[in-house]
């Protein structure tokens, strides 16, 4: 029998998930909960969290915090700690792409990829190791930009490359304590990220009919499709098992053949 599947093998664990209101976030805390995970999750937006807590069932609770901000993080950390009597799992979902091509990114849309990507996912992972136990797991949500600079956005792909090494070092420093951190990076995914990119680029800019952009995006992709979310929640369910303890400082990449590395 698998391991893995419909069987409860996350059962009373606790998991933080960043960015859970939606898209790949509520899928792999949606994922992480139908294995018996009780899921933190955490987001910027207010509703959106409470939306999606609610929709995670009994034990998963919501928690509202800016994950580029360090003292936000310190904060929200101490609260799921207060609110929960173990962490096991942190994924560091929590991630922007600001749209714009080289000639037009400022400062400030630097400044905020690299808070919310970078920094926020490293001084995440610092607080919240202390509490791992020793089959405890960290996963970092990267993105095939940051294995092959495949992107709009220099930044953002900056970012990713710097959370795939980000996860080999602490893969390293983290080993001795029986805890893995792993990557996962998607390629396009059907989130609401993609469905405003469509819109805000494909039918704005490029006047493409609604959905256009993303086909013909799709159809560049081998596997003739875009990813799904519960795509994404599956590859991190499964880097949360018991059958990838032996498995750290790896990335997994997740884009239909894409990028492949
Ligand atoms: N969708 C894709 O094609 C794709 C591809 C590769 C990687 N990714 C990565 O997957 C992750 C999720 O992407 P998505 O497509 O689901 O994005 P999304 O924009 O649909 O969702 C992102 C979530 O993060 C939250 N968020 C934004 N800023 C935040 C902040 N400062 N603090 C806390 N929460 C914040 C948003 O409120 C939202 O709920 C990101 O790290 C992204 O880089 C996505």
């Amino acid at each position: 029998m698998d391991s893995y599947g419909p069987t409860p093998f996350l059962k009373d664990k606790v998991a933080i998930v960043t960015g859970a209101a939606q898209g790949n976030g509520f899928a792999i805390a949606e994922r992480l909960a139908s294995h018996g995970c009780r899921i933190a999750a955490i987001d910027i937006n207010a509703d959106g969290i409470r939306a999606a807590a609610a929709r995670l069932g009994e034990g998963s609770r919501a928690f509202v915090a800016d994950c580029s901000s360090v003292p936000a993080i310190r904060d929200v950390v101490q609260e799921v700690r207060k609110a929960f009597d173990r962490i096991d799992i942190l994924v560091n979902n929590a991630g922007l792409l600001r749209i714009a091509s080289f000639p037009d990114i400022g400062e400030a849309d630097f400044d905020l990829t690299v808070n919310l990507n970078l920094k926020g996912a490293f001084f995440f992972a610092q607080e919240v190791q202390a509490a791992l136990p020793r089959d405890g797991r960290i996963i970092n949500i990267a993105s095939v930009a940051g294995v092959d600079g495949r992107t709009l956005s220099a930044p953002y792909a900056a970012t990713k490359a710097g959370l795939i090494t980000i996860t080999k070092t602490l893969a390293r420093a983290l080993a001795p304590r029986g805890i893995t951190v792993n990557a996962v990076a998607p390629g396009l995914i059907d989130t609401p990220f993609n469905q405003i990119l469509d819109q805000k680029i494909g039918v704005e800019k490029q006047g493409l009919k609604p959905g256009e952009m993303l086909a013909r995006r799709a159809a560049e992709i081998p596997l003739g499709r875009i990813g799904r979310p519960e795509e994404v929640g599956g590859v991190v369910a499964f880097l949360a098992s018991p059958d990838a303890a032996y498995i750290t400082g790896e990335t997994i990449i997740l884009a239909g053949g894409w990028v492949i590395d």
